[in-house]
């Protein structure tokens, strides 16, 4: 098949680029390069030994989305591409909404006039809200989000239902992505964030490097086993495949909902005594007070994906972090600059 895949130079796609050229698939890229690099598309062809259409472009933009559809026989869409810091959301809902929901909206206009139908979406755990019990199931009502980053992602579900119920052409698979982490085990490729990392692993990745002095766990008086919150973690190889497998499953039309998680949560302290662990590097840390927000504990009920997309995450905790230290080592600054290229 020939997909479009929106945002294929960021942390997410160019892991699912990867595992779709090794499945046979053939790859359009379209990013607007504000958090991805070319560089990791190069990484992508280096990895996989095939080439990838590299279009510099934005989902707002009508024009050249029409112009990419008709000059490229796309048969399917993989929308990574938005933006995804939730601190940020808060202080820029327009730029959230704007980006992720006008965007996305922009791209379904595009496909239904270029008479594509097939849709996987990238979406998150934060849909359930802050109220629904743990395991987090999709049979769960969407929450109510916290911010405008979750409430984006909430919007384009909705939307994205009240399109297929519309029109029966629509395939949709919606699928929530838990906690994202690791590395693609050759080294070459990872997640590259701009400035402070807001996420936990990349920050305990970049303390381990050297670039900052120690983590600060956000709150140690959770009502969690060791008092720190409580994620399920799942390799970014795991959920990468997901996305070809959500893929391939898609037969009939309408709306697929799917938890793309481990169902195992870990806490912020049992992440930081694994990646020690697992690499033999140190990583100090201090308590800090909670980070507005956060809740105590979720994860996923991962069963749905097995039974219909016969997907589960294969790859533990040692191999996210192995996985995770060998990508930073190896690129202390990211794409900017490689050890190798130091010395
Ligand atoms: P990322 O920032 O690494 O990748 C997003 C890519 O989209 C970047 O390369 C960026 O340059 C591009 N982009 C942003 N706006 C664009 C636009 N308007 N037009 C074209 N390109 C644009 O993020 P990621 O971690 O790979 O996340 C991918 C998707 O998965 C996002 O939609 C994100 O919200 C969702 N998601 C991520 C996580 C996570 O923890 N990483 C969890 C749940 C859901
Ligand atoms: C994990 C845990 C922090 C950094 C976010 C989004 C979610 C989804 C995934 C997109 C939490 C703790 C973190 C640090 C810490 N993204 N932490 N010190 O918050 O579960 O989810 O990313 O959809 O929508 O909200 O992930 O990696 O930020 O935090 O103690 O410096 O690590 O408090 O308990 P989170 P995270």
């Amino acid at each position: 098949m020939k997909i479009l895949v929106t945002g294929g130079a960021g942390y997410i796609g160019s892991h699912t680029l990867v595992e779709l050229l090794e499945a046979g698939h053939e790859v359009v890229v379209l990013d607007n390069l504000c958090n991805g690099a070319r560089e990791a598309l190069a990484r992508v062809e280096q990895i996989t030994g095939q080439p990838v259409s590299f279009v510099e472009g934005d989902v707002r933009d009508r024009v050249q989305l029409d112009a990419l559809f008709d000059w490229h026989d796309i048969e399917a869409v993989i929308h990574f591409a938005g933006l995804k810091a939730v601190g940020e959301s808060v202080a820029k809902p327009l730029a959230y909404y704007d980006n992720n929901v006008a965007g996305s909206l922009n791209l379904c206009q595009a496909m239904a006039a270029a008479g594509v139908f097939r849709l996987v979406f990238s979406s998150s755990a934060t849909v359930y809200g802050p109220e629904a019990p743990v395991p987090y199931t999709e049979t769960l009502p969407r929450g109510r989000a916290t911010n405008p980053y979750g409430t984006s992602k909430a919007m384009v579900e909705q939307l994205l239902e009240d399109l297929c119920r519309a029109d029966e052409r629509w395939s949709v698979s919606l699928l929530r992505y838990f906690n994202p982490i690791g590395a693609h085990p050759s080294g070459l490729i990872g997640e590259d964030p701009q400035g402070v990392p807001n996420n936990l692993m990349p920050f305990i990745a970049q303390v381990a490097v050297g670039r900052r002095s120690h983590l600060a766990v956000f709150g140690d008086d959770y009502p969690t086993p060791d008092g720190s919150c409580v994620r399920d973690y799942l390799h970014v190889v795991d959920l990468a495949a997901g996305h070809v497998r959500a893929l391939e499953a898609m037969s009939s039309p309408g709306v697929a909902t799917y938890n793309l998680g481990t169902g195992q949560g870990y806490s912020v302290l049992e992440m930081v005594a694994a990646f020690t662990a697992v690499t033999g590097q140190a990583v100090p840390y201090q308590i800090a007070p909670r980070r507005d927000g956060d809740l105590a504990a979720f994860w996923a009920d991962a069963a749905k994906a097995e039974r219909e997309l016969g997907w589960r995450a294969l790859h533990g905790l040692e191999a996210m972090m192995a996985d995770t230290w060998r990508w930073q080592y190896h690129n202390p600054k990211g794409y900017r600059l490689r050890v190798t290229d130091a010395v």
